[in-house]
């Protein structure tokens, strides 16, 4: 092979993974998507080209290996410890009283460092000439299971140490140890799309993010674990055949500058005098019980740490705990209640989904007589009975879940929860498909299932005015039987249902008619196709720019779309099949809604918002959904929450609590609607 090419690859390799470091890790990327892709393409083409010059380190491993069979153990250098906890300011000055005895009486004043009790799965990693050579599992603590090629594909998981060429040459082999997670908002995107796709196999979203993150952590199949939005946080260096950092405080500085990312909540505190010191520490911890909703990951309590790791290590260990650390835990946000009842619902594509119905229990503040109980694949495995005591959990703004049975508690009175074998809203029959988790009503008139379509329809569309109540009243009086029968509602018949009067019906159709603009990749997500959320929806339309041109598209050619599996492309040759949605693409057709796409380019000195991303919260004086199209238009872009990445919060009348607290928190720039317009430098 030539030299040439091989240089080029290393080089190529280098920059990418530095990129991807400054995108994913820093938050500051240095180049755009489209170079950063550019990079990524050459290599692989190289690759493709010359197979041996792929390197384990190479960014285009990220995307997961071959499946495996399982996992190998591994047995760890040192092994992971419990910790010791604290869950009030009395025991942690408690445990201060305890080390302070056992230190030398002339001993300096103690630092502490306080940090996030992440609750993820703990990972360590092992690095040797500054590459990534093996990950494993936390497993019994002692020896754990390689998960390297799942690893891999976590971005935020340096393969190549130091990331930033600048950055400090590591020890010839380093072992850090870290918790992967997945961020809350990633979490919720990631269920969302979990749910636009429909749930093919009956997946039912995640409960939560530590679920989510353990399951996909352990897949055998590292393309899955791809897929998963999973973040690494560092925090402490388990070996190193070479010197390292001697303080904690230093330990996480060292790791960041090698490329490893570290929370924003991390607190020092200087030493000083014991118990005034403690009590400033426990002070903190406080605030953060009280921000814990706030925090950009779950964690489940803090981790105070003796920040001297000499002092750490001459404390020792006791009963399996080392005494200079130890966790502050956050007051469960769990209660134990019972299953009174369990109620079936019907999504819009007839998946019936099960919800435990309790007796009401305060659960940190609210009281909560509703839960989660996920599927029945969930149900079944964690033998959930109706008049069980169970353990209901609620963790930041995710719905509460039933975590599993007490199953001490039970008398004999309880009864397994069965599948209903018709429909809780047309009483047709429900089926299990082959090979599915989830029971379906398959009765395409259910009217639960027009109803979840209704809305679906309208949220994508963003038609004001017709929640859930209407399009039930709709439904239930025949007005519509598909959504494309929104279209051809005339006044007079809206008058008819209960709670329209003039104005309300005026300003629902006008709402309708409005919807008719909206382009050509809104209504093909908003028609509701397994698998077609806006996303995919948006990159269907840039293949397919008229909806004939995808219906008469064979399964092979949307397949061949980037990011279009086979079984999408299924699911869209199945559903143009169905007379029914013939029947409604050409009623939308005869509307005037737009089926084709309009292209227009915008010259990128137009693009005044390029680089910056918007929240939105609160009402504007335009749709949402056009502000939205407007910042786009303008090059900038609009995220549904609050994180690190966003450059400003527009705040309209009457905002939500939720994103502007966060962005308090992040100390996230707030913009009026005026403002935003002045920022561009024109108005829509
Ligand atoms: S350090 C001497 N720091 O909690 C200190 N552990 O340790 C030893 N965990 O499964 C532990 N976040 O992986 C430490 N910031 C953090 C942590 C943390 C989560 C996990 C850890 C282990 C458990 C107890």
């Amino acid at each position: 092979m030539d030299q040439e090419s091989v240089l080029r690859a290393a080089k190529l390799r280098e920059e990418i993974n530095y990129h991807n470091y400054r995108y994913h890790t820093l938050d500051s990327p240095l180049i755009s998507d489209a170079q950063f892709d550019a990079l990524v393409d050459e290599l692989r083409a190289l690759e493709a080209e010359h197979p041996e010059l792929i390197t384990p380190d190479s960014p285009t491993q990220r995307v997961g290996g071959a499946p495996a069979e399982g996992f190998a153990k591994v047995e760890h250098p040192a092994p992971i410890l419990s910790l010791d906890k604290a869950s009030s300011r009395a025991e942690l000055l408690a445990w201060h009283t305890r080390i302070s005895k056992l230190l030398p009486e002339d001993a300096p004043p103690l630092s502490y460092i306080v940090e996030p009790k992440f609750d993820g799965l703990t990972v360590v990693l092992h690095y040797r000439q500054g590459q990534l050579v093996l990950g494993a599992t936390r497993g019994d603590g002692l020896v754990g299971e390689d998960i390297t090629a799942n690893l891999r594909t976590v971005k935020t998981l340096p393969l190549r140490i130091p990331a930033d060429p600048d950055g400090p040459q590591p020890p010839p082999y380093l072992v850090v140890r870290g918790e992967v997670l997945i961020l809350l908002e990633d979490f919720d995107a990631l269920n969302a799309r979990l749910i636009e796709a429909g749930a093919p196999t009956g997946v039912t979203p995640f409960a939560n993010p530590r679920n989510a993150a353990a399951g996909s952590l352990r897949q055998l199949d590292p393309a899955i674990t791809a897929q998963r939005p999973l973040h690494l946080y560092a925090y402490s260096i388990v070996t190193a055949d070479g010197s390292v950092p001697e303080t904690q405080r230093e330990t996480l500085d060292y790791l960041r500058a090698l490329g490893f990312a570290q929370p924003d909540e991390i607190a020092f505190f200087e030493d000083g005098a014991g118990d005034r010191r403690l009590d400033a520490v426990a002070d903190y911890c406080e605030q953060m019980i009280a921000r814990r909703n706030t925090l950009p990951y779950e964690a489940d309590g803090l981790v105070v740490k003796i920040d001297d790791l000499a002092t750490q290590a001459a404390l020792g260990v006791v009963g399996g705990r080392p005494r200079g650390a130890v966790a502050y835990k956050f007051p469960a946000q769990e209660a134990t209640t019972t299953v009174v009842d369990v109620e079936f619902s019907v999504g819009r594509t007839g998946v019936i989904t099960p919800t435990a119905l309790l007796e009401p229990v305060p659960i940190a503040g609210v009281t909560v007589s509703r839960a989660s109980l996920h599927n029945f694949d969930f149900i079944a495995e964690r033998d959930i009975r109706i008049g069980d005591r169970v353990l209901v959990k609620r963790a930041g703004d995710v719905i509460p879940y039933v975590a599993g049975p007490v199953v001490d508690a039970r008398d004999g009175s309880q009864h397994p929860i069965e599948p209903p074998s018709t429909c809780p809203a047309c009483g047709d029959p429900v089926a299990q498909p082959e090979g599915e988790i989830a029971y379906y009503c398959i009765n395409a008139a259910c009217p639960a299932q027009l109803v979840q379509k209704l809305t679906y329809f309208t949220h994508v569309l963003d038609i004001e005015g017709l929640g859930e109540r209407t399009a039930v009243q709709l439904v239930e009086q025949h007005l519509v039987e598909d959504p494309a029968d929104l279209y051809f509602l005339t006044k007079d018949s809206l008058l008819t249902l209960e709670g329209f009067a003039d104005k309300k019906a005026d300003n629902l159709l006008a709402a309708i008619a409005q919807a008719k603009d909206r382009p050509f990749d809104r209504v093909l997500a908003a028609l509701g196709i397994r698998g077609v959320g806006t996303t995919v929806a948006q990159v269907l339309a840039e293949a397919f720019p008229t909806l004939d041109a995808l219906a008469e598209a064979s399964a092979e050619a949307i397949a061949a779309v980037e990011g279009i599996g086979p079984i999408t492309a299924q699911n869209i040759l199945t559903w143009f099949a169905h007379v029914h949605n013939r029947a409604m693409v050409e009623k939308l057709r005869q509307a005037g809604v737009k089926l084709a796409a309009e292209r227009q380019a915008v010259a990128a000195d137009e693009q005044p918002l390029v680089d910056l991303t918007f929240v939105i919260t609160g009402t504007l004086s335009r749709p949402r959904d056009a502000v939205k199209a407007w910042i786009e238009s303008l090059g900038g872009k609009v995220a549904g929450s609050v994180s690190q990445k966003t450059s400003y919060l527009v705040i309209g009348a009457d905002p939500g609590g939720s994103k502007y607290n966060r962005a308090q928190a992040l100390d996230t720039p707030l913009l009026t609607e005026e403002q935003l317009y002045a920022l561009a430098g024109i108005h829509p």
